[in-house]
Protein backbone atom coordinates (compact mmCIF):
# COMPACT_ATOMS: atom_id res chain seq x y z
CA UNK A 1 0.00 0.00 0.00
CA UNK A 2 1.66 3.25 -0.88
CA UNK A 3 2.18 5.96 1.75
CA UNK A 4 3.37 8.71 2.49
CA UNK A 5 6.73 9.45 3.77
CA UNK A 6 9.45 12.22 4.74
CA UNK A 7 12.84 11.06 4.65
CA UNK A 8 15.17 13.88 6.31
CA UNK A 9 18.45 13.93 5.03
CA UNK A 10 20.02 13.71 1.71
CA UNK A 11 22.94 12.03 2.72
CA UNK A 12 24.08 8.44 1.42
CA UNK A 13 21.90 6.48 3.63
CA UNK A 14 18.94 9.39 3.56
CA UNK A 15 18.48 10.02 -0.15
CA UNK A 16 19.06 6.11 -1.04
CA UNK A 17 16.17 5.34 1.41
CA UNK A 18 14.14 8.21 -0.74
CA UNK A 19 14.98 7.81 -4.22
CA UNK A 20 14.31 3.82 -3.44
CA UNK A 21 11.08 4.78 -1.47
CA UNK A 22 10.05 6.60 -4.22
CA UNK A 23 10.89 3.70 -7.06
CA UNK A 24 8.49 0.97 -4.77
CA UNK A 25 5.86 3.37 -5.15
CA UNK A 26 5.19 5.74 -2.52
CA UNK A 27 5.03 9.09 -1.83
CA UNK A 28 8.08 10.79 -1.03
CA UNK A 29 9.64 14.59 0.46
CA UNK A 30 13.10 14.18 0.99
CA UNK A 31 14.15 17.29 3.27
CA UNK A 32 17.83 18.54 3.99
CA UNK A 33 18.89 22.17 5.09
CA UNK A 34 21.47 22.01 2.73
CA UNK A 35 20.65 24.58 -0.05
CA UNK A 36 22.70 23.84 -2.48
CA UNK A 37 22.03 20.36 -2.44
CA UNK A 38 18.42 20.58 -2.84
CA UNK A 39 18.92 23.14 -5.31
CA UNK A 40 20.96 20.10 -7.27
CA UNK A 41 18.58 17.40 -6.47
CA UNK A 42 15.62 19.35 -7.83
CA UNK A 43 17.16 19.66 -10.94
CA UNK A 44 17.99 15.30 -10.80
CA UNK A 45 21.78 15.54 -10.24
CA UNK A 46 23.11 13.47 -7.11
CA UNK A 47 25.22 15.28 -5.30
CA UNK A 48 27.11 11.78 -4.67
CA UNK A 49 28.15 9.29 -7.13
CA UNK A 50 26.17 6.02 -6.57
CA UNK A 51 25.61 3.58 -9.65
CA UNK A 52 21.72 3.99 -10.48
CA UNK A 53 20.75 6.47 -7.86
CA UNK A 54 20.48 9.47 -9.81
CA UNK A 55 18.43 7.78 -12.52
CA UNK A 56 16.23 7.24 -9.44
CA UNK A 57 16.00 10.80 -8.75
CA UNK A 58 15.20 11.42 -11.96
CA UNK A 59 12.16 8.53 -12.17
CA UNK A 60 11.04 10.18 -9.06
CA UNK A 61 10.76 14.00 -10.01
CA UNK A 62 9.31 12.85 -13.74
CA UNK A 63 7.01 10.89 -11.94
CA UNK A 64 5.94 13.58 -8.93
CA UNK A 65 6.47 10.49 -5.99
CA UNK A 66 9.84 12.43 -5.37
CA UNK A 67 9.60 16.04 -4.09
CA UNK A 68 13.04 17.98 -2.43
CA UNK A 69 12.66 20.99 -0.32
CA UNK A 70 14.34 22.46 2.76
CA UNK A 71 11.29 23.16 4.72
CA UNK A 72 11.18 20.69 7.63
CA UNK A 73 7.36 22.35 8.11
CA UNK A 74 6.30 20.60 4.80
CA UNK A 75 7.93 17.91 5.45
CA UNK A 76 6.37 16.84 8.46
CA UNK A 77 2.61 18.20 7.38
CA UNK A 78 3.05 16.40 4.08
CA UNK A 79 3.51 12.66 5.69
CA UNK A 80 2.76 10.33 8.79
CA UNK A 81 5.82 7.78 8.54
CA UNK A 82 9.25 10.63 8.99
CA UNK A 83 12.68 8.73 8.76
CA UNK A 84 15.38 10.54 10.15
CA UNK A 85 18.26 9.71 8.41
CA UNK A 86 20.89 12.37 9.40
CA UNK A 87 24.33 12.29 10.00
CA UNK A 88 25.52 11.20 13.27
CA UNK A 89 29.66 11.90 13.24
CA UNK A 90 32.31 11.15 15.53
CA UNK A 91 32.63 13.93 17.75
CA UNK A 92 37.07 13.64 19.24
CA UNK A 93 36.30 11.26 22.19
CA UNK A 94 34.77 8.92 19.42
CA UNK A 95 31.09 9.32 20.67
CA UNK A 96 28.48 9.84 18.20
CA UNK A 97 27.32 13.25 18.12
CA UNK A 98 23.43 13.32 18.03
CA UNK A 99 22.85 17.15 17.71
CA UNK A 100 21.32 16.97 13.89
CA UNK A 101 19.17 14.35 15.71
CA UNK A 102 17.89 16.06 18.08
CA UNK A 103 17.23 19.32 15.85
CA UNK A 104 15.56 17.17 13.56
CA UNK A 105 13.57 15.65 16.68
CA UNK A 106 12.84 19.16 18.32
CA UNK A 107 11.56 20.11 14.09
CA UNK A 108 9.38 17.13 14.13
CA UNK A 109 7.88 17.78 17.73
CA UNK A 110 6.74 21.48 17.09
CA UNK A 111 4.96 21.24 13.85
CA UNK A 112 3.87 17.98 14.14
CA UNK A 113 -0.12 18.33 14.42
CA UNK A 114 -1.87 14.62 14.21
CA UNK A 115 -0.15 11.17 14.43
CA UNK A 116 3.37 10.32 13.42
CA UNK A 117 5.36 7.67 13.33
CA UNK A 118 9.40 8.66 13.84
CA UNK A 119 11.91 6.16 12.30
CA UNK A 120 15.40 6.36 13.13
CA UNK A 121 17.16 5.16 9.95
CA UNK A 122 20.76 7.13 10.64
CA UNK A 123 23.17 4.50 12.76
CA UNK A 124 22.23 5.39 16.37
CA UNK A 125 23.75 4.44 19.96
CA UNK A 126 21.56 1.88 21.89
CA UNK A 127 19.26 3.78 23.31
CA UNK A 128 18.72 6.84 21.57
CA UNK A 129 14.93 6.15 21.18
CA UNK A 130 14.52 7.71 24.41
CA UNK A 131 16.28 11.32 24.00
CA UNK A 132 14.28 10.89 20.88
CA UNK A 133 10.97 10.39 22.06
CA UNK A 134 11.93 12.57 25.26
CA UNK A 135 12.95 16.13 22.88
CA UNK A 136 9.39 15.24 20.83
CA UNK A 137 7.19 14.98 24.39
CA UNK A 138 8.72 18.54 25.25
CA UNK A 139 8.55 20.48 22.03
CA UNK A 140 5.13 18.78 21.36
CA UNK A 141 3.09 22.09 21.25
CA UNK A 142 -0.04 20.04 19.92
CA UNK A 143 0.44 17.43 21.95
CA UNK A 144 -0.03 14.79 19.24
CA UNK A 145 0.26 11.41 19.47
CA UNK A 146 3.44 9.35 17.99
CA UNK A 147 5.44 6.04 18.38
CA UNK A 148 8.86 5.63 17.51
CA UNK A 149 10.12 3.10 15.48
CA UNK A 150 14.01 2.05 14.61
CA UNK A 151 14.87 0.75 11.17
CA UNK A 152 18.69 0.57 10.54
CA UNK A 153 19.91 0.50 7.59
CA UNK A 154 23.04 -1.95 5.77
CA UNK A 155 23.25 -0.45 2.45
CA UNK A 156 27.26 -0.25 1.51
CA UNK A 157 28.44 2.58 -0.82
CA UNK A 158 28.78 1.85 -4.16
CA UNK A 159 26.13 -0.37 -3.89
CA UNK A 160 23.70 1.22 -2.11
CA UNK A 161 20.66 1.39 -4.30
CA UNK A 162 20.90 -2.17 -4.96
CA UNK A 163 21.63 -2.99 -1.25
CA UNK A 164 18.17 -1.31 -0.34
CA UNK A 165 16.03 -2.79 -2.75
CA UNK A 166 17.53 -6.38 -1.84
CA UNK A 167 18.11 -6.48 1.82
CA UNK A 168 19.46 -9.80 3.51
CA UNK A 169 17.15 -8.68 5.90
CA UNK A 170 14.98 -5.42 7.49
CA UNK A 171 14.86 -4.83 10.73
CA UNK A 172 11.83 -3.18 12.45
CA UNK A 173 12.16 -1.88 16.11
CA UNK A 174 8.89 -1.09 17.40
CA UNK A 175 6.77 -0.80 20.45
CA UNK A 176 3.19 -0.25 18.72
CA UNK A 177 1.13 -2.95 16.67
CA UNK A 178 0.46 0.62 14.55
CA UNK A 179 3.95 1.19 14.15
CA UNK A 180 4.52 -2.20 13.09
CA UNK A 181 1.69 -1.94 11.03
CA UNK A 182 2.73 0.74 9.00
CA UNK A 183 6.65 0.12 8.64
CA UNK A 184 5.42 -3.75 7.75
CA UNK A 185 2.88 -2.12 4.46
CA UNK A 186 6.29 0.55 3.27
CA UNK A 187 8.58 -2.53 3.32
CA UNK A 188 5.84 -4.95 1.61
CA UNK A 189 6.86 -4.83 -1.77
CA UNK A 190 10.51 -5.68 -1.47
CA UNK A 191 9.35 -9.12 -0.47
CA UNK A 192 12.62 -9.11 1.87
CA UNK A 193 13.25 -11.15 5.33
CA UNK A 194 11.73 -9.06 7.85
CA UNK A 195 12.88 -9.33 11.56
CA UNK A 196 10.22 -7.57 14.05
CA UNK A 197 12.35 -6.42 17.61
CA UNK A 198 12.27 -4.50 20.08
CA UNK A 199 13.51 -0.71 19.85
CA UNK A 200 16.90 -0.97 21.66
CA UNK A 201 17.51 -5.14 19.99
CA UNK A 202 17.16 -3.13 16.52
CA UNK A 203 19.09 -0.04 17.45
CA UNK A 204 22.22 -2.69 18.71
CA UNK A 205 21.88 -4.78 15.98
CA UNK A 206 23.37 -1.93 13.43
CA UNK A 207 26.31 -1.40 15.59
CA UNK A 208 27.28 -4.95 16.37
CA UNK A 209 26.81 -5.80 12.67
CA UNK A 210 28.94 -3.31 11.85
CA UNK A 211 31.41 -4.08 14.25
CA UNK A 212 30.85 -7.53 13.58
CA UNK A 213 31.76 -6.85 9.27
CA UNK A 214 35.10 -4.72 10.78
CA UNK A 215 36.24 -7.70 13.37
CA UNK A 216 36.28 -10.19 10.61
CA UNK A 217 38.28 -7.69 8.41
CA UNK A 218 40.91 -7.37 11.16
CA UNK A 219 40.77 -11.19 11.60
CA UNK A 220 42.16 -11.72 8.51
CA UNK A 221 44.40 -9.01 8.28
CA UNK A 222 46.13 -9.85 11.54
CA UNK A 223 45.84 -13.74 9.71
CA UNK A 224 47.98 -12.03 6.94
CA UNK A 225 51.04 -11.04 9.12
CA UNK A 226 51.40 -14.43 10.45
CA UNK A 227 51.18 -15.72 6.39
CA UNK A 228 54.19 -13.47 5.03
CA UNK A 229 56.13 -14.79 8.33
CA UNK A 230 55.17 -18.55 8.08
CA UNK A 231 54.82 -18.71 4.03
CA UNK A 232 51.25 -19.11 3.97
CA UNK A 233 49.08 -17.83 1.38
CA UNK A 234 46.38 -15.44 2.95
CA UNK A 235 43.74 -15.89 0.17
CA UNK A 236 43.89 -19.53 0.55
CA UNK A 237 43.58 -19.99 3.94
CA UNK A 238 40.58 -17.30 3.49
CA UNK A 239 39.26 -19.37 1.16
CA UNK A 240 39.47 -22.48 3.28
CA UNK A 241 38.14 -20.90 6.53
CA UNK A 242 35.42 -19.49 4.49
CA UNK A 243 34.39 -22.87 3.48
CA UNK A 244 33.16 -23.55 7.18
CA UNK A 245 29.52 -22.19 6.54
CA UNK A 246 29.73 -20.56 10.06
CA UNK A 247 32.17 -18.47 9.36
CA UNK A 248 31.80 -17.62 5.36
CA UNK A 249 33.74 -15.96 2.88
CA UNK A 250 32.81 -12.88 2.87
CA UNK A 251 34.37 -9.74 4.59
CA UNK A 252 37.78 -12.24 4.79
CA UNK A 253 39.66 -10.10 2.04
CA UNK A 254 42.76 -8.37 3.27
CA UNK A 255 43.77 -5.02 2.16
CA UNK A 256 45.33 -1.71 3.83
CA UNK A 257 42.87 -1.19 6.13
CA UNK A 258 39.26 -0.32 6.38
CA UNK A 259 37.85 3.01 5.62
CA UNK A 260 34.63 4.80 5.33
CA UNK A 261 32.19 6.84 7.22
CA UNK A 262 30.82 3.91 9.13
CA UNK A 263 33.30 1.21 10.44
CA UNK A 264 35.71 3.42 12.20
CA UNK A 265 32.56 5.73 13.56
CA UNK A 266 30.48 2.72 14.68
CA UNK A 267 32.72 1.06 16.35
CA UNK A 268 34.12 4.00 18.19
CA UNK A 269 30.39 4.70 19.12
CA UNK A 270 30.01 0.94 20.19
CA UNK A 271 32.42 1.24 22.39
CA UNK A 272 31.85 4.58 23.73
CA UNK A 273 28.00 3.82 24.23
CA UNK A 274 29.26 0.60 25.70
CA UNK A 275 31.50 2.13 28.20
CA UNK A 276 28.81 4.11 29.30
CA UNK A 277 26.58 1.04 30.00
CA UNK A 278 29.33 -0.33 32.40
CA UNK A 279 31.34 -2.42 29.80
CA UNK A 280 34.48 -2.08 28.60
CA UNK A 281 34.89 -3.72 24.87
CA UNK A 282 38.11 -3.84 24.24
CA UNK A 283 37.89 -6.50 21.85
CA UNK A 284 36.73 -3.79 19.49
CA UNK A 285 39.78 -1.42 20.49
CA UNK A 286 41.98 -4.57 19.44
CA UNK A 287 40.10 -4.29 15.91
CA UNK A 288 40.72 -0.50 15.08
CA UNK A 289 44.21 -1.30 16.33
CA UNK A 290 45.20 -4.11 14.05
CA UNK A 291 42.91 -1.81 11.17
CA UNK A 292 45.98 1.30 11.72
CA UNK A 293 48.49 -1.41 12.03
CA UNK A 294 47.64 -2.08 8.57
CA UNK A 295 48.61 1.25 6.89
CA UNK A 296 51.87 1.53 8.92
CA UNK A 297 53.07 -2.18 7.54
CA UNK A 298 51.66 -1.36 4.05
CA UNK A 299 54.36 1.82 3.77
CA UNK A 300 56.87 -0.62 5.70
CA UNK A 301 56.56 -2.81 3.08
CA UNK A 302 57.12 0.02 0.62
CA UNK A 303 60.47 1.17 2.44
CA UNK A 304 61.59 -2.64 2.68
CA UNK A 305 61.42 -2.46 -0.96
CA UNK A 306 62.53 1.13 -1.75
CA UNK A 307 65.13 1.38 1.34
CA UNK A 308 65.12 5.53 1.48
CA UNK A 309 61.42 6.91 0.36
CA UNK A 310 63.52 10.19 0.60
CA UNK A 311 63.29 12.22 -2.75
CA UNK A 312 62.03 9.16 -4.30
CA UNK A 313 58.21 9.23 -6.37
CA UNK A 314 55.60 6.81 -5.64
CA UNK A 315 52.38 6.40 -7.52
CA UNK A 316 49.44 5.55 -6.00
CA UNK A 317 46.49 3.99 -7.48
CA UNK A 318 43.19 4.42 -5.98
CA UNK A 319 41.86 7.24 -3.11
CA UNK A 320 38.50 6.75 -2.22
CA UNK A 321 38.21 4.23 0.90
CA UNK A 322 36.62 1.29 -1.51
CA UNK A 323 35.66 0.98 -5.44
CA UNK A 324 32.58 2.30 -6.74
CA UNK A 325 32.60 5.47 -4.90
CA UNK A 326 34.17 8.76 -4.79
CA UNK A 327 33.90 8.74 -0.73
CA UNK A 328 36.98 9.98 0.98
CA UNK A 329 35.82 9.63 4.60
CA UNK A 330 38.39 8.05 6.55
CA UNK A 331 39.96 6.38 3.00
CA UNK A 332 43.08 4.87 4.09
CA UNK A 333 44.84 6.44 1.03
CA UNK A 334 44.81 9.68 3.21
CA UNK A 335 46.86 8.33 6.22
CA UNK A 336 49.30 6.11 3.96
CA UNK A 337 49.62 9.12 1.99
CA UNK A 338 50.58 11.03 4.95
CA UNK A 339 52.93 8.61 6.05
CA UNK A 340 55.04 8.63 3.17
CA UNK A 341 54.94 12.24 2.31
CA UNK A 342 56.88 12.11 5.91
CA UNK A 343 59.76 9.98 4.46
CA UNK A 344 59.86 12.84 2.25
CA UNK A 345 59.25 10.99 -0.79
CA UNK A 346 56.88 12.82 -3.79
CA UNK A 347 53.53 11.36 -4.46
CA UNK A 348 51.65 10.93 -7.44
CA UNK A 349 47.89 10.36 -7.58
CA UNK A 350 44.99 8.30 -9.95
CA UNK A 351 41.30 7.56 -8.74
CA UNK A 352 38.38 7.04 -11.04
CA UNK A 353 36.15 9.11 -9.25
CA UNK A 354 37.10 10.47 -6.25
CA UNK A 355 39.92 12.63 -7.35
CA UNK A 356 37.40 16.02 -7.06
CA UNK A 357 36.81 15.65 -3.58
CA UNK A 358 40.24 14.79 -2.60
CA UNK A 359 41.39 17.28 -4.27
CA UNK A 360 39.61 19.53 -0.98
CA UNK A 361 41.64 17.30 1.77
CA UNK A 362 44.44 19.30 3.36
CA UNK A 363 46.78 16.79 3.32
CA UNK A 364 46.50 16.16 0.01
CA UNK A 365 47.12 19.69 -1.14
CA UNK A 366 50.68 19.12 -2.42
CA UNK A 367 49.83 15.44 -4.44
CA UNK A 368 50.29 15.39 -8.33
CA UNK A 369 46.90 14.66 -9.26
CA UNK A 370 46.96 12.85 -12.46
CA UNK A 371 45.06 12.11 -15.83
CA UNK A 372 45.13 7.75 -15.84
CA UNK A 373 47.26 5.27 -14.30
CA UNK A 374 49.75 5.40 -17.12
CA UNK A 375 50.69 9.20 -16.29
CA UNK A 376 51.33 8.17 -12.30
CA UNK A 377 53.54 5.26 -13.94
CA UNK A 378 55.87 7.78 -15.45
CA UNK A 379 58.65 8.20 -13.76
CA UNK A 380 57.66 6.63 -10.52
CA UNK A 381 59.82 4.51 -8.14
CA UNK A 382 57.33 2.53 -7.36
CA UNK A 383 53.06 2.06 -7.67
CA UNK A 384 51.14 1.30 -4.59
CA UNK A 385 47.79 0.11 -5.15
CA UNK A 386 44.97 1.48 -2.34
CA UNK A 387 41.67 0.82 -3.81
CA UNK A 388 40.77 -2.03 -5.82
CA UNK A 389 39.26 -0.45 -9.10
CA UNK A 390 38.50 -2.44 -11.71
CA UNK A 391 40.53 -0.50 -14.12
CA UNK A 392 43.47 -1.67 -12.61
CA UNK A 393 42.70 -4.92 -13.02
CA UNK A 394 43.15 -4.63 -16.66
CA UNK A 395 45.86 -2.27 -17.24
CA UNK A 396 48.89 -2.80 -19.55
CA UNK A 397 51.53 -3.85 -17.19
CA UNK A 398 54.18 -3.44 -19.75
CA UNK A 399 52.98 -0.23 -20.72
CA UNK A 400 53.38 0.37 -17.32
CA UNK A 401 56.84 -1.02 -16.11
CA UNK A 402 57.99 0.43 -19.77
CA UNK A 403 56.76 3.76 -18.20
CA UNK A 404 58.24 3.04 -14.99
CA UNK A 405 61.77 4.10 -12.86
CA UNK A 406 61.93 0.87 -11.47
CA UNK A 407 59.48 -1.64 -12.04
CA UNK A 408 57.96 -1.82 -7.84
CA UNK A 409 55.13 -2.60 -7.63
CA UNK A 410 53.22 -2.82 -3.67
CA UNK A 411 50.14 -4.42 -4.09
CA UNK A 412 47.58 -3.38 -1.11
CA UNK A 413 44.59 -5.28 -2.54
CA UNK A 414 45.87 -8.10 -4.00
CA UNK A 415 44.38 -7.47 -7.39
CA UNK A 416 47.03 -9.37 -9.70
CA UNK A 417 49.21 -13.04 -9.18
CA UNK A 418 52.24 -12.64 -7.77
CA UNK A 419 53.93 -15.19 -9.88
CA UNK A 420 52.47 -13.56 -13.19
CA UNK A 421 53.84 -10.45 -11.37
CA UNK A 422 57.29 -11.44 -11.01
CA UNK A 423 57.73 -13.26 -14.67
CA UNK A 424 56.86 -10.01 -16.11
CA UNK A 425 59.85 -8.68 -13.90
CA UNK A 426 58.10 -6.55 -11.18
CA UNK A 427 59.20 -6.15 -8.01
CA UNK A 428 55.92 -7.51 -6.52
CA UNK A 429 54.16 -7.95 -3.18
CA UNK A 430 50.91 -7.81 -2.41
CA UNK A 431 49.41 -8.49 1.56
CA UNK A 432 49.73 -11.62 3.05
CA UNK A 433 50.70 -13.59 0.31
C1 LIG B 1 29.56 -0.79 5.66
C2 LIG B 1 28.66 -2.03 5.87
O1 LIG B 1 29.06 -3.06 4.99
C3 LIG B 1 27.20 -1.67 5.65
O2 LIG B 1 26.38 -2.78 5.93
C4 LIG B 1 26.84 -0.51 6.57
O3 LIG B 1 25.50 -0.10 6.34
C5 LIG B 1 27.78 0.66 6.35
O4 LIG B 1 29.13 0.24 6.52
P1 LIG B 1 30.53 0.53 3.56
O5 LIG B 1 31.28 1.35 4.55
O6 LIG B 1 29.79 1.22 2.46
O7 LIG B 1 29.44 -0.40 4.30
O8 LIG B 1 31.56 -0.43 2.84
P2 LIG B 1 32.03 -1.96 2.95
O9 LIG B 1 31.84 -2.58 1.62
O10 LIG B 1 31.44 -2.64 4.09
O11 LIG B 1 33.60 -1.76 3.18
C6 LIG B 1 34.10 -1.05 4.29
C7 LIG B 1 35.59 -1.05 4.29
O12 LIG B 1 36.08 -2.36 4.57
C8 LIG B 1 36.25 -0.64 2.98
O13 LIG B 1 37.34 0.20 3.25
C9 LIG B 1 36.71 -1.94 2.38
O14 LIG B 1 37.82 -1.79 1.54
C10 LIG B 1 37.05 -2.75 3.62
N1 LIG B 1 36.97 -4.20 3.42
C11 LIG B 1 35.78 -4.80 3.20
C12 LIG B 1 38.14 -4.95 3.49
O15 LIG B 1 39.24 -4.42 3.70
N2 LIG B 1 38.04 -6.31 3.34
C13 LIG B 1 36.87 -6.95 3.11
O16 LIG B 1 36.87 -8.18 3.01
C14 LIG B 1 35.70 -6.17 3.05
Amino acid sequence: MPHNITVVGAGYVGLTTAACFSKMGHKVVCVDKDEKKIKLLKKGKSPIYEPGLEELVKEGLRKGSLVFTTEMEKGVKNSTVIFIAVGTPPKENGEADLSSVEDVARNIGYHMKEYKLIVEKSTVPVRTYQWIRRIIQMYNKYNAPFDIACNPEFLREGSAVKDFLHPDRVIIGVESEKAKKLLLEIYEPLHAKVLVTNLSSAELIKHASNAFLAMKISFINAVSVICEKAGADVLEVAEGIGLDRRIGREFLNPGVGFGGFCFPKDLSAFMHISKELGYDFKLLQEVLNINEGQKLRFVKKIKETLWNLNGKTIGILGLSFKPNTDDMRFAPSIDIIYYLKNEGAKIKVYDPQAMEKAKRIDALKDVKFCKNPYEVAKGSDCIAIVTEWEEFKNLDLTKIKKLMRVPVIIDGRNIYEPEKMKKMGFFYKGIGR
